[in-house]
Formats: structure tokens, C-alpha cells, sequence
């Protein structure tokens, strides 16, 4: 049995496991770290199988405006699952449990960057996240309103915590 619970101090060694093995490398481990330090993270979220973290969410604070009005938005990085636990809905789990915990924090927009094939089955959207201003606007620059109304938007901003400016 899959348990999706928000992370625990204890986990942080896990978590850090989690993205080594699924991302190759170490740019996610310090992602994490620097949204912790920088008391930026707005949820962290493990699926734990037989006591053990085999993936990991995180939530964290960012600026955003709609037409010049600030609204709550968070972004969603990193996601991963463990290799050999991908495939099975883990990783869709994490992402629907991310966007539940935004909802219940009163996030009108969570963004993310990532493969419009993956997260579009979330209804994260390239078209809704083109208005949004961003270093990291392009094809993979989506977003998941909460707030239909910002579907009108004509010209907003959203601006990353500092964390993921670090790693270029
Ligand atoms: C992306 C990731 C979190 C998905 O987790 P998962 O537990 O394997 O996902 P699920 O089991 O819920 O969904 C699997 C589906 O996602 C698809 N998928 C996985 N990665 C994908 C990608 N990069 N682009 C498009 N589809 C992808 C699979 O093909 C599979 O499709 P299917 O349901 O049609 O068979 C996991 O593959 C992972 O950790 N990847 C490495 C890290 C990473 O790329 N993180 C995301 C950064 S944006």
C-alpha cells in the first residue's frame, strides 16, 4: 500500500535519494534543500511504501500577479518516484495530492514547468500559463488555474523563490 503524507524532518535523507535516482543527479536534491533553507517551502509530500520514501512532492511559495493583482499562487518542483516504483501512479498520485493540499491552502495558480504530455493529464495548461511573465515561459511553462477567473487574464507575472534562480 502506497501512504501520501506530508513530509517529515526524518525523511530529508530519503527525499534526497528519491530525486538522485530518478533525476540522475543532484541539481533537485539542492533545490530541495534551498527551498527549506530559504523557508520557502509551502508543503512537502512523500509516498512512503513499507516504511520507506519511494517518491517525493513539493510545493513552494512564489509572487504572482493577474492584471496587476497579486494573487496566491505556488509552484510545484520538483516531482519524482523512485525507478523501479515508476509507472504504477505514484507520481499522478503525488501531483493530485499537490494540487489538493494547494486548494486547501487557498492557491488560485500552481505553476510548473515540465512535459506538457505528463501534466497535461492534470489539466495543467501551456495556453492558460502563456500570460504569465517568466524566465521560464516557453513550451514547458504551464499552470494549473484553481481560480477560473484568471482565465481572463491579459498580462500577469510569476516569480519563482529565489531557490530556483541558485541553480541557473
Ligand atoms: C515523472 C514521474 C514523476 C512520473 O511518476 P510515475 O509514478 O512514473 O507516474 P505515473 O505512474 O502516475 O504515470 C505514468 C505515466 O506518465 C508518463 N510519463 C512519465 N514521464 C513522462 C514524461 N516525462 N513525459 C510524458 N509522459 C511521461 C508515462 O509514460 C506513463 O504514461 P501512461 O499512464 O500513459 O502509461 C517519474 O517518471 C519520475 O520521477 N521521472 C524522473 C523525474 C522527472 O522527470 N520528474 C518530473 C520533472 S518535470
Amino acid at each position: 500500500m502506497t501512504i501520501y503524507r506530508p513530509a517529515r524532518i526524518d525523511d530529508a535523507l530519503e527525499i534526497a535519494k528519491v530525486h538522485r535516482a530518478a533525476f540522475g543527479g543532484e541539481d533537485e536534491v539542492k533545490l530541495v534543500g534551498m527551498l527549506e533553507a530559504c523557508g520557502d517551502v509551502a508543503a512537502s509530500i512523500v509516498a512512503e511504501e513499507d516504511n520507506r520514501v519511494v517518491g517525493h512532492v513539493m510545493l513552494s511559495r512564489m509572487e504572482a500577479e493577474a492584471d496587476g493583482t497579486t494573487i496566491e499562487a505556488l509552484a510545484l518542483a520538483p516531482v519524482a518516484v523512485l525507478p523501479e516504483r515508476q509507472g504504477v501512479g505514484i507520481g499522478g498520485a503525488l501531483v493530485r495530492t499537490a494540487e489538493a493540499t494547494a486548494r486547501q491552502l487557498g492557491c488560485q495558480a500552481i505553476f510548473l514547468l515540465g512535459e506538457p504530455g505528463y501534466y497535461g493529464r492534470f489539466d495543467y495548461d501551456v495556453g492558460a500559463a502563456r500570460p504569465f511573465e517568466s524566465p521560464y515561459a516557453g513550451d514547458y511553462w504551464q499552470v494549473l488555474l484553481i481560480d477560473g477567473g484568471l482565465r481572463e487574464t491579459r498580462a500577469g507575472k510569476a516569480k519563482h523563490a529565489r531557490a530556483f534562480a541558485a541553480l541557473g
